[in-house]
C-alpha cells in the first residue's frame, strides 16, 4: 500500500452538523421537509458544528490522516439571489484549518442532500436554475478553501437524492414520478458539469470527480434474459452516473429506453456538450453491496420489502427492466443490507478497467442497533466487516485497481436519515442525549490496520 494512501472515515453536514439555524444558516429541504412532517431530525444530530475539534483529534488519535465531510449549501449561499453568508465560510474555514493542523487531508463533498429550500420552493431540481445556482455555489466554495482544499467531489450518490425523492418517495420531496426522476438526475449530472467547468476555467488545483453509491451488478444465471436484466440494472444502478461523469455520456441503451415511455427531449445538445466537455479526475465509489439480479417478472416499479420489511431494505424492482433478489447463501444485516465483500473487490477491478481512473472507496461500513451504555462497545462484527472489506480492496490493488483511499463511514455516530439515530454506523460512539464521545472497539481495531498500512487485514 502507498504511503499516501488515504485513511480516514466520511460524513455528512447534515447528518453531522446540527446547528440547523445557527450563524445566519438558511433552511434545507431536509430541515423542512422534517419539521413539516414531524419526523425524528437532524437539528442537533452530533453536534459536530460544536465538537469538530474533539472529533478531528479523535480521528488524528485513531491514526486517521483523511476526513470525506460535506459543505452545507445553505450555511453558505443565504438566498437565490447568491448571497454568501460569511458565519458559514467562517465555520468551514475552522473545520479545514483543524484538518491541516491535525495533519488531516480534508476532502470535501459540495453536495450531500442538504438542497437550500429556497430552490426547492422553485422547483428544486427540476428547475435548470438550479443547476447554475450549484455552480455559482461551487465557485464560491473553490474560491474560498481551494487554497487549503485539493480533492473535491461535486455530488454525494445522485442516484439515491434522485430515486429516494422521485421515484420511492422516501426521501423529500417524497414524489412518485418517473417523468421527475429522469428530469432530476439529468440536471444534477448538468450541475456536476457545470461545477467542474468552473473549476477548471478557474484553474484551481488539486482534482474533482463525483461520488456514487456503486452496486456491482450479478446475475442469478447466465441465461440471455438474465443478462439484459443485469445490464438494465447497471444502467440503473450505475452506468448513468458513472459513464456520464467519467465518459461524457449517458448510455445509448439507456436513453433509448427511456424514451419507450418517457418524455427525454429536454436533453438539449447545448446541456449534453457541457457534460460530454466536463469530466471528472477521479471517482469516488461507496460500496455497502451488489445488487443480484434475476429477469423482470411481474408488478410495478418498487421497492420491495423482504422478509424483515425493515426500512432500509434495498431490494428494488423495476417494471419491465430487472428485479433484485436476495442471496439465499448470504448473510443479510438488521436492515436487509447484503454483506458480500467480494462485490467490492469485483466492482472496483470493473470500475478501473472501464474508466481508467484513480477510485477513492469514498464510504464502506455497516449500520447495527447498538447499547451504547456500556464501558466500550464492543462491535466485532463492524470489525469483521470492515476488515472483510479492506482485504477485497487490498485484492482489487493486487489485481491493477488504482486505489487510492479508504473512508469509512463512519467516524462517529451521526443521524441516519430516515432511520433517524437508531441506526449507527460510527468508530466512535455518540450518547445523542449528552453528546459526549466514546471510541468503540473497531477504533482501535482501525488504528492497528492504518498503522500496519493495510497489513494486518
Ligand atoms: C450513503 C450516504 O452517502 C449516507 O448519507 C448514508 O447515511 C450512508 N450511505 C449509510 O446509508
Amino acid at each position: 500500500m502507498n504511503s499516501n494512501f488515504l485513511w480516514g472515515g466520511a460524513t455528512a453536514s447534515y447528518q453531522c452538523e446540527g446547528a440547523w439555524n445557527v450563524d445566519d444558516k438558511a433552511e434545507s429541504m431536509w430541515d423542512h421537509y422534517l419539521h413539516e412532517n414531524d419526523l425524528e431530525n437532524g437539528d442537533v444530530a452530533s453536534d459536530h458544528y460544536h465538537h469538530f475539534e474533539e472529533d478531528i483529534k479523535m480521528m488524528k488519535d485513531g491514526g486517521q490522516n483523511a476526513y470525506r465531510f460535506s459543505l452545507s449549501w445553505p450555511r453558505i449561499i443565504k438566498n437565490r439571489a447568491g448571497d454568501i453568508n460569511p458565519k458559514g465560510i467562517e465555520f468551514y474555514n475552522k473545520l479545514i484549518n483543524c484538518c491541516l493542523k491535525n495533519g488531516i487531508t480534508p476532502f470535501v463533498t459540495l453536495y450531500h442532500w442538504d438542497l437550500p429550500q429556497y430552490w426547492q420552493e422553485v422547483g428544486g431540481w427540476l428547475n435548470l436554475d438550479t443547476s447554475c445556482a450549484f455552480a455559482h455555489y461551487a465557485e464560491v466554495c473553490f474560491k474560498a478553501f481551494g487554497d487549503k482544499v485539493k480533492l473535491w467531489t461535486t455530488f454525494n450518490e445522485p442516484k439515491w437524492f434522485t430515486v429516494n425523492g422521485y421515484l420511492i418517495g422516501n426521501y423529500p420531496p417524497a414524489e412518485h414520478d418517473l417523468q421527475h426522476t429522469i428530469t432530476c438526475g439529468f440536471n444534477v449530472m448538468y450541475a456536476s458539469a457545470l461545477a467542474i467547468q468552473k473549476f477548471r476555467q478557474g484553474k484551481f488545483q488539486g482534482q474533482i470527480g463525483i461520488v456514487h453509491s456503486y452496486s456491482p451488478i450479478d446475475g442469478i444465471d447466465d441465461t440471455i434474459e438474465t443478462k439484459i436484466a443485469m445490464r438494465n440494472a447497471d444502467n440503473y444502478a450505475n452506468n448513468w452516473v458513472l459513464d456520464t461523469a467519467a465518459l461524457g455520456s449517458f448510455p445509448i441503451d439507456l436513453l433509448a429506453k427511456l424514451s419507450e415511455t418517457n418524455d427525454i427531449s429536454f436533453m438539449k445538445s447545448d446541456l449534453l456538450k457541457t457534460i460530454a466537455e466536463n469530466t471528472v479526475d477521479f471517482l469516488g465509489l461507496n460500496y455497502y453491496a451488489r445488487t443480484l439480479v434475476k429477469p423482470y417478472t411481474t408488478g410495478e416499479t418498487k421497492m420491495v420489502f423482504n422478509n424483515s420489511g425493515k426500512k432500509g431494505s434495498t431490494q428494488m424492482r423495476i417494471k419491465n427492466w430487472f428485479e433484485q433478489v436476495m442471496d439465499p447463501n448470504s448473510e443479510y444485516t438488521e436492515w436487509d443490507t447484503e454483506i458480500y465483500p467480494k462485490g467490492l473487490e469485483d466492482g472496483l477491478i470493473r470500475a478501473y478497467q472501464k474508466y481508467h481512473l484513480p477510485i477513492f472507496v469514498t464510504e464502506n461500513g455497516v449500520g447495527f442497533h447498538e447499547n451504547i451504555n456500556v464501558s466500550e462497545v464492543k462491535d466485532d462484527y463492524r470489525i469483521s466487516f470492515m476488515n472483510d472489506h479492506i482485504n477485497a480492496l487490498m485484492n482489487a490493488q493486487d489485481k491493477g485497481a488504482d486505489v487510492r483511499g479508504y473512508f469509512t463511514w463512519s467516524p462517529f455516530d451521526l443521524y441516519s436519515w430516515m432511520n433517524g439515530v437508531e441506526k449507527r454506523y460510527g468508530l466512535v460512539a455518540v450518547d445523542f442525549s449528552t453528546l459526549k464521545r466514546k471510541p468503540k472497539a473497531s477504533y482501535f481495531w482501525y488504528k492497528k490496520i492504518i498503522n500496519s498500512n493495510g497489513k494486518l487485514v
